[in-house]
């Protein structure tokens, strides 16, 4: 794939609003702070999923998976996921600013930027300048605040691609998108796109630091099957807090678990996850029950048991 510019990237978003693939209004939302297509891919919009979703999808694993991204950002969690999920799973997403269901972003900012560290004395550009003296332009762009950290335009990405025959982006066939449905929309005004759900994941997306998370996680459970999880990759959540909070706004059910993840056991910040009763993790849980209590919150501080409730081990 040569030829990929951001054009291309746009005309695809306008494909999939044809498709449905795409819903809600494109033109809306190109003032997102995230927004990759007018302000830049970077190290916060491309980040890859959880490493703990993987074993849950696992436990799920039957082609009746479903899974909501909330704030997908460019897609790579939701690529991740569709490669992982059973054929035949649905993957969905709802975001300010949509991802281009066709493009894959294989590649972190910080794994850019080594590569690049690797090729500085090249020319590029059409020996315009090398990379050492393009990335020198790009510090001082952010320096003077006219870029943010790690940001890259689309149409760079795409000219590294050509130039340097680095895979930053895979494009797939029009047939097998990533996402079965990008929603555009804002939390919690807008609904989720419709259908339920087994898992709803974020990453610093519209539930994180919002005033309103409540609010949104309420939706969230509404949407859940009656044996699904939340997965919220980040420990600045609080699990106590969290779970207080909708404790009190009476947002779970008898039996539904507050679980929170240390850092270690995952390949982030941890997670805080909410697990219905009935949910494989929940049932599990369970069966550690008072060791791992404290104050309304299950922790999962221990590898052993993080293998046994996420099914690693049985
Ligand atoms: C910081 S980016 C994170 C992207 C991706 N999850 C990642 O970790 O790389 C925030 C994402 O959440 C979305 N978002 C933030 N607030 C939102 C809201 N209130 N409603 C819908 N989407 C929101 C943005 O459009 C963007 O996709």
């Amino acid at each position: 794939m040569n030829e990929l510019t951001s054009e291309h990237y746009v005309e695809g978003l306008r494909k999939a609003e044809e498709l449905g693939i795409v819903v809600g209004d494109v033109e809306t939302w190109a003032g997102d702070y995230f927004d990759h297509i007018a302000r830049g891919v970077t190290t916060m919009n491309t980040r890859s999923v959880n490493s703990a979703v993987l074993p849950l999808i696992k436990l799920y694993g039957d082609p009746g998976f479903s899974f909501l991204e909330l704030g997908q950002g460019v897609g790579v969690a939701c690529a991740q996921v569709r490669a992982a999920a059973a054929e035949g799973s649905r993957i969905v997403s709802t975001a300010r600013t949509p991802a281009n269901p066709w493009y894959v972003c294989n590649i972190t900012m910080k794994r850019l930027m080594e590569l690049l560290n690797e090729r500085m004395c090249e020319p590029w550009k059409g020996g315009e300048l090398t990379i050492v003296q393009w990335l020198e332009r790009v510090e001082r762009e952010r320096f003077e605040k006219k870029r943010g950290a790690d940001t890259f335009s689309l149409e760079e990405l795409f000219d590294l691609q050509r130039d340097f025959g680095l895979e930053i982006f895979t494009v797939l066939d029009e047939d097998s998108p990533f996402l079965d449905c990008c929603k555009v929309g804002d939390l919690p005004e807008d609904s989720l796109p419709e259908g339920s759900y087994k898992m709803v994941y974020e990453n610093n997306g519209p539930i994180s630091k919002s005033p309103e998370r409540v609010r949104i996680v309420s939706m969230v459970m509404e949407a859940l099957d009656s044996d699904g999880v939340l997965f919220l990759s980040e420990s600045t959540q609080g699990g106590v807090a969290l779970g207080n909070e909708l404790r009190e706004g009476g947002v779970l059910e008898d039996g539904d678990l507050v679980i929170s993840l240390a850092n270690d056991l995952s390949n982030e910040a941890g997670a805080t996850i909410i697990a219905k009763k009935d949910s494989p993790l929940a049932v599990r849980m369970r069966e550690h029950g008072d060791d791992c209590e404290f104050g309304g919150v299950f922790y999962i501080r221990d590898e052993i048991v993080y293998q046994q409730v996420f099914g690693v081990i049985n």
